[in-house]
């Protein structure tokens, strides 16, 4: 049953209907849809729009509503109505008559819709940042478990200076802590309450609006009728928070990966989240976490996808917007997932030790510390910068580290250089040094991880 038949005389054309029709993406806003109809039959009856009594029917004709939608959810698409506010709307029709078609006094699908989408975006931002906190606990553990493995750090993917694998563990712990600020900054900038702003220009009734958000949960009214009813910003906000994060587990994915590859061999993903070639029996494929890095895509098309709908829409509502939300759905449902998959990989991690350590000692990891021992010894950092660039090449020309260069030969480059300069050089030495806060000392890590762990508490 349409809820609009009235002005027409011809029929909707059986394409304009499934062109038109919102049901098949919207019917996910069906606890929202009852829980905002629950609120507003409470705001009408305070005006006397509804008496009491008709509003016990009603409130009990929803929550019959809902029990049924939980035990039996698909009916709501079985029903092919045109979206979820018509589908409840006829329900109640359907069930208790004519007190169900006073509901829809002074209220517009254009305020109901946006509601039911903020209430829906709420609720999900609650579950995202659960899952975010779960993440970074996972990490914390990886960074506990880790805390004095050797890692070799990259820049450019070049190894660059040793690291520890618990402080790459925290600088996504970092990462995944600012996306969790930002979806806090987003559900508190979301969460005021649409209903009573009528199609465009606000409701006849004097309804009191700040109760009515109230009820739902809401911090506050919305100001302005047009906004409020046009106001898609939360979509667009909750993609790109959510993008800004699935780039940060892309990072993470890609990082993971090349750890496990056999050119790298510092860790082994575990049998449960990798896959088989069917060709090649050797091969034990990374899926999980090229999925993640993957699916990173989709959700910055998400991203481009509102932001180009909303793009230029004149005030106030238009049936564009009707396209709000599959794309925040879809990216909501893929973060998720990934998250799921991230803790099942990081809880699954072999960290082959041996492997780590030596690639950590290889690659002139310790230039910089010698560069710092001449420096120390009295040399301007440029030029011991220079000098340590020669002993490299020298020493790549014998296949040689630099620790395994003689003393003599060392001292060939700079004659301050004497046998105290091995010590420096040992990776104990490297890590230690870095000790300032934020650095890869291991005294400094494990500060880190307790301060981090603090936080989520
Ligand atoms: N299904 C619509 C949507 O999601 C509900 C609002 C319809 N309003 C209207 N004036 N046709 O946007």
């Amino acid at each position: 049953m349409a809820l609009w038949g009235g002005r027409f005389t011809g029929q909707s054309s059986e394409l304009f209907k499934q062109f038109n029709d919102s049901l098949p993406v919207d019917h996910r806003l069906v606890m929202q849809d009852i829980q905002g109809s629950q609120a507003w039959a409470n705001a009408i009856t305070q005006v006397g729009i509804l008496t009491a009594e008709e509003n016990q029917q009603l409130q009990q004709a929803l929550e019959q509503l809902r029990d049924d939608v939980a035990a039996n959810p698909e009916v709501v698409l079985a029903s092919g109505a045109e979206d979820i506010h018509s589908f409840v709307e006829s329900e109640l029709i359907k069930r208790i008559g004519d007190i169900g078609k006073k509901l829809h006094t002074g209220r517009s699908r254009n305020d109901q819709v946006a509601t039911d989408f903020k209430l829906w975006c709420r609720d999900s931002t609650a579950e995202v940042l659960e899952q975010l906190q779960a993440a970074i606990q996972s990490l914390c553990d990886l960074a506990e478990r880790e805390l004095t493995t050797v890692f070799p750090g990259y820049t450019h993917l070049q190894r660059a200076q040793p690291i520890t694998l618990s402080h790459w563990a925290l600088a996504y712990v970092e990462m995944l802590e600012r996306d969790c600020s930002r979806l806090r900054g987003a559900s508190k900038r979301l969460n005021t309450c649409p209903l009573g702003s009528g199609a465009l220009a606000g409701t006849a009734y004097p309804i009191d609006r700040q109760a009515l958000a109230q009820e739902l949960g809401f911090s506050r009214a919305t100001r302005n009728s047009l906004d409020s009813v046009s106001d898609r910003d939360h979509a667009v906000e909750l993609c790109a928070v959510a993008a800004i994060s699935m780039m940060h587990l892309s990072r993470m994915a890609e990082d993971l990966i090349f750890f496990n590859s056999g050119e790298a061999g510092f860790i082994e993903l575990s049998d449960a989240v990798t896959s088989g070639s069917s060709l090649m029996p050797q091969k034990k494929n990374p899926d999980a976490l090229e999925l993640i890095r993957g699916k990173t895509g989709r959700v910055y098309g998400n991203l481009t996808g509102i932001l180009t709908t909303m793009k230029a829409l004149p005030l106030a509502y238009n049936k564009d917007m009707q396209e709000d939300k599959e794309g925040l759905f879809d990216t909501i449902d893929t973060w998720q997932l990934c998250l799921k998959m991230l803790l099942l990989v990081l809880d699954g991690i072999q960290v082959r030790h041996a492997n780590a350590e030596l690639a950590a000692q290889q690659g002139y990891a310790n230039a910089t510390e010698l560069a710092d021992y001449l420096v120390a010894k009295g040399m301007p950092f440029r030029e011991a910068h220079d000098v340590v660039g020669a002993v490299v090449v020298a020493a790549i020309a014998e296949n040689l580290a630099i620790e395994q260069l003689p003393l003599t030969q060392l001292q060939q480059f700079a004659p301050l250089i004497s046998d105290d300069v091995y010590a420096i050089l040992t990776l104990e030495s490297c890590l230690a040094k870095r000790c300032a806060h934020g650095g890869t000392a291991i005294a400094q890590v494990s500060e880190a991880l307790a301060a981090a762990q603090q936080r989520q508490r």
